[in-house]
């Protein structure tokens, strides 16, 4: 990494935080005792879930919120950190883009009959992440070019790891990914 400034890995995080709070606002706000799934429990043509009992309607909406209220506060970062690329309508698509992708995460995982809760590596880590950045293409800062794509994939990974063991921890998830 000697190559890609540590300010840089910065600016890339900061500018993704937004997605990364939508993704974990369910967990932290336990949404999940809701009765509301978002497929209404509708079966596939596989007869399986569509999505399953982890996607829920206020988990969706909780995550879409968090997202976007954090990019309102990165967003007042501008002035200090020039830098900083963020405007709360990109925070607003790169949380509704996390919530899109968990959620198509989920179809995946059900079509491969992995129930829900049950880790699918990469999958879980990254279908959210994939979207989100889809979602912000047409606003894309500079700093987000192939380098830093790269970047956010491996530190999401990372991350994303180590969060949910730390959420397991704090007894926020039953399973530690
Ligand atoms: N959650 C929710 N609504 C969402 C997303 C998540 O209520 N739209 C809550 C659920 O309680 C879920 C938890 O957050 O169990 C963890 O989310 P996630 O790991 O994405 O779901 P899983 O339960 O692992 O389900 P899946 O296998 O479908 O990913
Ligand atoms: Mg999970």
């Amino acid at each position: 990494m000697v190559f890609f400034p540590i300010e840089r890995m910065i600016q890339l995080l900061i500018f993704i935080l937004p997605a990364y709070v939508a993704n974990a606002a369910p967990v932290v706000f336990g949404t999940g005792a809701s009765k509301m799934p978002i497929d209404f429990r509708i079966k596939f043509i596989d007869r399986k879930r569509l999505l399953g009992g982890g996607k829920t309607w206020p988990g969706f909406f909780v995550g879409i919120l968090s997202g976007t209220i954090v990019a309102a506060i990165t967003s007042q970062l501008m002035p200090f950190y020039p830098a900083m690329d963020m405007h709360i309508s990109v925070g607003f698509m790169l949380s509704l883009g996390t919530m899109v992708g968990d959620t198509l995460g989920s179809f995946i995982k059900r079509r491969f009959d992995i129930k829900h809760g049950k880790p699918a590596f990469l999958l879980d880590q990254l279908a959210f992440l994939l979207v989100a950045i889809a979602f912000v293409l047409p606003w894309r800062p500079e700093f987000l070019d192939w380098a830093g794509f790269a970047f956010l994939l491996i530190a999401t990974v990372v991350l994303h790891s180590c969060s949910n063991v730390l959420a397991h921890r704090l007894g926020l998830k039953k399973v530690p990914w």
